[in-house]
């Protein structure tokens, strides 16, 4: 795998690593803890080309590869944990699934404002009664004459309270299995659509989740993605994607954390001499390096798998959970490294302490990435 950034890559990379430091810094702390939707910055993302950086050209998206998108996602995400969750759902649930199995027209009326990011999109695949065994929908669809008739409730719906366009997994058959699932385009202005209240989180505060209702929505049949009966399959396919970018957050998160942790390291005195020079606080930082590392390059070789247009099922897989776990080991080192202050609101430690958490459970638990990785395995195997 050669690792030498080509010229769009850093460039890229540098235009988000300067909007997030220049735009998003000074507020990720205030939005952390008032929970507001950070749509100002969000817009800005959006014209930057930051929402549909993978999206072709021709439909409204910047037409870059996938490891810039790792990249940018790491910058984003280094900053502030809820706008990279913003990102990641629009640019892998959203615009990739739209891209992939839209048709020219579905792209053009869908796709288009939501890749040059004048609009806001979200996932819908949870319900309140399966999130792992996501197969279990209990929303359905009935046709009826030029159009579904879509009823039930969707749960945990990240950019949800916010959403312009929702990709929704709904099925035909509620006693059928994966193969009666359908996927819809719904367009959250329409009657029949409800939000719930915005769920309180324990971090990535400032990114909007909420429970969706749909009482009699009417879908025509042209909003359907794919086909009918394969909604299982293409709500799979967008997963891998998005596993890519809940790993480059998770990353993002985790080098903030370690960054910070090298810092106070070098200030910090104890027993008159830094820290860092106790090997206690030394071991931690190398054990830090390395995890950080292996996550970026796990990561980054699923990205230019997907590039390369191979399957990376397993490799996003394993690439979601390594960086996931590393992340959740980093950031909680990196408050052991500051004590006290790590365990202050006046440091932002303690804020990607919590940030990190997520990236175990959405878009596929630890576990779930682990039957992934296994399944993946023995069937290699024979
Ligand atoms: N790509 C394409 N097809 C796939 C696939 C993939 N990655 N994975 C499975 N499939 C296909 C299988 O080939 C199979 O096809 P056939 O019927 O032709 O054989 C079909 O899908 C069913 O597959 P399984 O038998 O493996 O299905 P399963 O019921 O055992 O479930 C699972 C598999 C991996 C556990 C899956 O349910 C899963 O990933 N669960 C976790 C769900 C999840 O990640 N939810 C996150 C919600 S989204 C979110 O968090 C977004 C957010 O807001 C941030």
């Amino acid at each position: 795998m050669d690792l030498e950034l080509n010229d769009q890559q850093r460039m890229i990379r540098d235009l988000a690593r300067d909007f997030a430091e220049g735009e998003i810094a000074p507020i990720a702390a205030r939005i952390d803890e008032t929970g507001e939707f950070p749509r100002d910055t969000v817009m800005k993302m959006g014209a930057l080309g930051l929402m549909g950086l993978t999206t072709a050209e021709e439909w409204g998206g910047v037409g870059a590869d996938t490891v810039s998108y790792v990249l940018a996602m790491e910058e984003i995400s280094r900053v502030c944990a809820s706008h990279g969750v913003i990102m990641s759902v629009n640019n892998s649930l959203v615009c990739y699934g739209l891209e992939k199995f839209g048709t020219d027209a579905q792209r053009k009326e869908w796709l288009v404002p939501l890749a040059s990011g004048e609009k806001i999109g979200a996932y819908s695949l949870t319900e309140p009664q399966s999130g792992s065994d996501a197969a279990n929908m209990h929303t359905t669809a009935i046709l009826d004459g030029d159009h579904y008739l879509i009823n039930g409730r969707k749960s945990w719906v990240t950019s949800g309270p916010v959403a312009d366009t929702i990709v929704v997994f709904v099925t035909t058959n509620p006693k059928g299995d994966h193969n009666d699932t359908m996927c819809v385009l719904v367009d959250t202005t329409q009657p029949g659509f409800e939000r719930g209240k915005t769920e309180p989180k324990l971090g990535i505060r400032a990114s909007a989740t909420c429970e969706v209702t749909f009482e009699d929505y009417k879908a025509p049949v042209d909003a359907v993605l794919g086909e009918d009966g394969g909604g299982f399959k293409v709500a799979m396919t967008i997963l891998d994607a998005g596993r890519i970018g809940i790993a480059s957050q998770a990353l993002g998160i985790a080098r903030a954390a370690f960054e910070a942790s090298v810092s106070y390291a070098q200030e910090r005195k104890a027993f008159g001499k830094r820290i860092a020079d106790h090997q206690a606080i030394a071991f931690m930082l190398a054990d830090m390096n390395t995890r950080l590392d292996a996550a970026r390059l796990l990561t980054l070789r699923a990205a230019v798998k997907k590039d390369r247009g191979e399957r990376y099922s397993l490799e996003a897989s394993m690439a979601k959970l390594y960086a996931s776990e590393a992340a959740n080991f980093i950031t909680d080192k990196a408050v052991q490294v500051h004590g006290g202050m790590g365990y202050s609101k006046e440091l932002p430690v303690e804020r990607y302490f919590r940030d990190a958490r997520i990236t175990e459970i959405y878009e596929g638990t630890s576990e779930i990435q682990r039957l992934v990785i296994a399944r993946n395995v023995l069937r290699a195997a024979g």
